[in-house]
């Protein structure tokens, strides 16, 4: 049996790559269980160990934020068709849940976030490398929205946050990521022809 294909869609915070994400499983939503989602957020390191005020002043734009060697483990795994205990997150509490969700393998994986192309160890694992690049403007409209209706936040909270990490760290290590890349992908998650492209690109390779 071949391995899995494994596909990393990265991009800004709040450029679409979640969408588009969702936007390409639904394409072959009909074709079976063919493609298995992983999301690089829920591989935040846990903030159990610290109080809440603490937990909001973590810098959650910077690599290390992330439990990228048990990510490295996971998509080995997988490609070896072997079954992950995959981790879940939450944003209001900052923290790791302590339930996991046992997920099996596909033939095509894709893994979407913001720092899978800037971590070295990560880059072997993947065949396809795709980069949403969106205007920071939009992104940071996108994240204000989202970030209050559904991570728990302020609109001081989410500027504050903006100015400090979110776009220092964009720059020193998101944006160059972008070189890295295969694909990059303009306007956002509903680029009919990218997806088209891609999808079309993975269904030859299924053959
Ligand atoms: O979905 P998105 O790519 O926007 O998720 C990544 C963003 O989530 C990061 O830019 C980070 O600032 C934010 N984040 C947060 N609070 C956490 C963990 C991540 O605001 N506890
Ligand atoms: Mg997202």
């Amino acid at each position: 049996m071949s391995t899995p294909l494994v596909i990393a869609i990265s991009g800004a915070s709040g450029s679409g790559k979640s969408l588009f994400t969702e936007n390409l499983l639904k394409e072959f939503s009909e074709e079976g269980k063919t493609v298995q989602i992983l999301r690089e957020d829920h591989y935040y390191r846990s903030q159990d160990h610290l109080p809440m005020a603490e937990r909001e002043k973590n810098n959650y734009d910077h690599p290390k934020a992330f439990e990228h060697e048990l990510l490295v483990e996971h998509l080995e795994a997988l490609i070896n068709w072997k079954a992950i205990e995959y981790p879940h997150y939450c944003y209001k509490t900052h923290t790791r849940l302590e339930q996991t969700e046992h997920l099996i393998s596909a033939p095509v994986i894709i893994v979407e976030g913001i720092m899978l192309l800037a971590n070295e160890a990560l880059q072997p694992l993947f065949d396809i490398k795709i980069f949403v690049d969106t205007p920071l403007d939009i992104c940071l409209l996108r994240r204000m929205k989202r970030d209050i209706a559904e991570r728990g936040r302020t609109l001081e909270s989410v500027a504050k946050q903006y100015e400090s990490t979110v776009k220092p760290m964009y720059h020193q290590f998101i944006s160059p990521s972008r070189f890295t890349a295969d694909v990059i992908v303009t306007q956002g998650g509903k680029n009919r022809i990218a997806l088209d492209v891609i999808k079309s690109h993975i269904q030859q390779s299924l053959l």
